[in-house]
């Protein structure tokens, strides 16, 4: 039997349980150790200094709790930490939620026009246009900051018409017009995906990053045996979090507070 692998994997909070649910459903058998910043939420707002020493922390605490391999599973530390991450432990791989998505955006959609909602601090970095332009230079990029979808969908807000109606408000505007895809820049986001989908025309695509992770882990990865298992560690305990947790991973996952950060 192969020996079991760990996969570390952080997000500012609930995000990036979209991201270990999808690869869950993949990979059953996987052996997932996730970190909720939530004592620093949001990362959306953070600068790039800020988002490198907390995610070199949290990347730091996943390897010495025997992470084979790390990931990324926020846009935003995605954008400005990718690097930090990856130097701590070279000989550890360090996979991000922004470069298998946009191999895919290239693969799919070389001369097409992709819309890319996110935190202000994605946006800001222009990594999507970046990373596109550097293999796909024909791709056009339309990009708009939706700040307000990450912590909503943290909260767990059930309320349908106040889902839709903030949904609304950012894809109406006129830079997610005429686009032949729109990329959820935002592990947080696809927790509002039918929301999104009810407002995009037929002919525009959703992109969930979470999916291509979860594809692009499973070519990686040999197959995998024996039992999984998921510990999920947050910084500060939520209730907002514990819940979201439990309604996609079941009643038995337990949410242990435990803060690594220096000085907090
Ligand atoms: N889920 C994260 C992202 O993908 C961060 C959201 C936030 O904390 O602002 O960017």
């Amino acid at each position: 039997m192969n020996k079991p692998i760990i996969l570390g994997m952080f997000d500012s909070g609930v995000g990036g349980l979209t991201v270990a649910h999808a690869i869950r459903q993949r990979m059953p058998n996987i052996n997932l150790l996730y970190y909720g910043d939530t004592l620093h939420l949001p990362y959306g707002d953070k600068g790039p200094e800020t988002l490198q020493a907390y995610s070199r922390t949290i990347g730091r605490y996943l390897l010495s709790r025997g992470a084979d391999l790390l990931l990324i599973a926020c846009n935003s530390a995605s954008a400005y930490a990718y690097d930090a991450v990856r130097v701590i432990d070279s000989q550890k791989p360090t996979l991000d939620v922004i470069r298998p998505v946009v191999q895919h955006l290239g693969n799919t959609w070389p001369k097409g026009t992709i819309g890319v909602i996110g935190t202000r601090a994605t946006i800001r970095s222009n990594i999507y246009t970046q990373l596109l332009h550097m293999q796909f230079p024909q791709i056009k990029v339309k990009a708009l900051a939706t700040p307000l979808l990450a912590p909503f969908a943290e909260e767990g807000i059930e309320d349908p018409q106040l889902r839709s109606a903030l949904v609304a408000h950012y894809l109406k505007q006129p830079e997610l017009q005429e686009i032949d895809a729109l990329v959820l820049a935002c592990t947080h986001y696809p927790l509002l995906k039918k929301e999104i989908r009810a407002q995009l025309p037929s002919h525009t695509q959703i992109v969930d990053p979470a999916e291509i992770l979860a594809l692009e882990l499973q070519n990686r990865l040999p197959a995998l045996e024996g039992q999984s298992h998921m510990e999920c560690l947050v910084s500060e305990w939520t209730p907002a979090f514990a819940q979201a947790a439990q309604l996609m991973f079941g009643e038995n996952l337990e949410v242990k507070q435990h803060n690594i950060h220096p000085g907090t």
